[in-house]
């Protein structure tokens, strides 16, 4: 248990498993309020919130939405706002890998990533950010990724939707610094949930091979960088991707 969160309510987007939901146990653990954004309702989820919520003396309320949904995604996001507290902390976490050569990529999967990996990530930043720049404070993070800022073959619409991430990211940061809000994203390399092994045995190889720790992170590890970047010590870091791939070699 750490204070660094104490007080602060954060919004998580795919906060049920994976990445996201590693994010919400260590920001609960350092003190934080969680809306803890999902997919679907669901009851087993539900418990397990409020067992640790009560662990630790804060709240974490569910909240679905499906970001492949303009509308919902609306629906939940001003569900939140209604409430009237304090959003001190975006963590735009979920996201879908999608692998498809470039004349293979057909234009609707493209959309398709892009509607979930980027435009419903702007599109929660944009109500967020009006909230955060009324109360003249807030920090927002992206989930983006090495395959944003590497290209590699065979990942078109991944690889597109998480680079315009980045973009944005930083666009965001020189428009909004001036409301006291910081906006950085991440970019894990591989990472031991159900994404990280997307990818072939093979090709999973040859990235360990050629990066400097040989093996991938644990969500924990990507859920640090979060916690760094949502709380107080890193107070002047603004339109920054922090990387966290073990030292992966572009080749
Ligand atoms: N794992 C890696 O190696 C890796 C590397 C670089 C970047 N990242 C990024 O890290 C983030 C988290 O990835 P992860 O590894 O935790 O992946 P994951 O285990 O596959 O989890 C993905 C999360 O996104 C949610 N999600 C996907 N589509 C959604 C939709 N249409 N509506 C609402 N929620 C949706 C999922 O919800 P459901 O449970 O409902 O499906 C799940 O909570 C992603 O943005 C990913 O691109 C991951």
């Amino acid at each position: 248990m750490n204070d660094l969160l104490t007080g602060k309510n954060v919004i998580i987007t795919g906060a049920a498993r994976g990445i996201g939901r590693t994010v919400l146990e260590l920001f609960v653990r350092s003190g934080a309020n969680v809306w803890a954004c999902a997919r679907k309702p669901d009851t087993g989820f539900e418990e397990e919130i409020k067992t640790l919520a009560d662990a630790h003396g804060v709240w974490i309320e569910p909240v679905y939405f499906d970001l492949s949904d303009e509308a919902a995604v609306k629906e939940g996001i001003q569900r939140i706002i209604r409430e009237k507290k304090q959003t001190d902390v975006l963590v735009n976490n979920a996201g879908i890998a999608y692998g498809g050569s470039f004349t293979m990529t057909s234009m609707s999967k493209l959309r398709e990533v892009f509607q979930i990996n980027y435009f419903a990530q702007i599109q929660i930043m944009q109500l967020v950010l009006r909230n955060m720049m009324k109360q003249k404070s807030g920090c927002i993070i992206n989930m983006a990724s090495v395959g944003g800022i590497e290209t590699a073959p065979g990942y078109l619409a991944y690889g597109s939707s998480k680079a315009a991430l980045i973009y944005a990211t930083k666009t965001a940061s020189h428009e909004v610094g001036q409301y006291g809000i910081r906006v950085n994203a991440i970019a894990p390399g591989l990472v031991e949930t159900e994404m990280g092994s997307y990818k072939s045995d093979d090709e999973i190889e040859k990235i360990l091979e050629r990066s400097s720790l040989h093996r991938k992170a644990s969500p924990e590890e990507i859920a640090n960088c979060a916690l760094f970047l949502a709380s107080d010590r890193s107070s002047f870091i603004t339109g920054q991707t922090l990387i966290a791939d073990g030292g992966r070699i572009c080749v």
